[in-house]
């Protein structure tokens, strides 16, 4: 027997709405279909004025994450199945509510402007610093560095995370956990000359001592990355006086010199 489900979408048009409202959508829930097919059917078949953003259907360009149910959650990889009486916000059987990342302006419908997201990642210098003077042989790098890279390398920059946080909600000028993972993924990265300079950009009070440890961000990172395990352990690095050791100190100490060294004969 086919079986149907509600899918409540919250739309808001500015140009022509006061608030935003629930509207209601009816489909038929299949096995294969994710919440973004049930998007894609309820815009191709019954309102073509929906608006929502995806790219690349497979949990790698970020640009899909909305709330469903009230989660943080990635809609292209999510089985609507799988949401479908999961104890959402209306909690009624047969529904599924879809909303907008919270914290964040709405441009239109499901779609919400990013702008300060991407300037909180601009302002942490996420590229890579190499050294002028790099080693003959390879960077070689601690079992530690290895796994904390693979954890921020992971991150696709979905801002689910950012806007799950209720330190983001009250202050704009709050970093966020996704400049402060990839500003982890920096310090930890062995081919960056400046992590001394990087621990000093997040030690302030907009950085990762305003961190309230709620952890949001772990339940709403739909890679299952920990963000607040790397802003706490950034705010002990900054703490401590000769905050980068070990194999890493010695390279960077070394890397120094043999600069010094090269501009003393030029
Ligand atoms: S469409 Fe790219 S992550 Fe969902």
């Amino acid at each position: 027997m086919t079986q149907t489900v509600t899918v409540k979408i919250k739309r808001y048009n500015p140009d022509t709405d006061k608030k935003p409202y629930w509207k209601d959508y009816t489909i038929e829930l299949t096995e294969d279909k994710t919440v973004l097919d049930a998007l894609e059917e309820i815009k191709a078949n019954q309102d073509g004025s929906l608006t929502f953003r995806r790219s690349c259907r497979h949990a790698i360009c970020g640009s899909c994450a909305m709330m469903v149910n009230r989660r943080n959650t990635l809609v292209c990889t999510t089985p609507l199945k799988a949401v479908v009486n999961d104890g959402g916000l209306f909690a009624a059987k047969n529904t599924v509510t879809i909303e907008p990342l919270p914290y964040l302006p709405i441009i239109k419908d499901l779609v919400v402007d990013r702008s300060a997201f991407w300037e909180q990642y601009q302002a942490v210098k996420p590229w890579l610093m190499p050294p002028d003077v790099v080693p003959e042989k390879e960077y070689r790098m601690s079992q530690e560095e290895v796994e904390a890279m693979e954890q921020a390398e992971t991150c696709i920059m979905c801002g689910a995370c950012y806007s799950s946080c209720p330190v983001v909600a009250g202050n704009k000028n709050y970093l966020g956990p996704h400049a402060m993972l990839k500003t982890f993924l920096r310090v930890m990265d062995p081919r960056d000359q400046v992590p001394e300079e990087r621990l000093d950009m997040i030690a302030n009070a907009n950085g990762a001592f305003r961190c309230h440890q709620v952890v949001n961000c772990i339940d709403a990172c739909p890679k299952g990355l920990n963000p607040a395990k790397a802003i706490a352990t950034l705010g002990k690095m900054s703490l401590r006086s000769g905050r980068i050791k070990g194999e890493r100190a010695e390279r960077m100490k070394k890397l120094i010199a043999d600069a010094e060294a090269a501009s003393s004969t030029n």
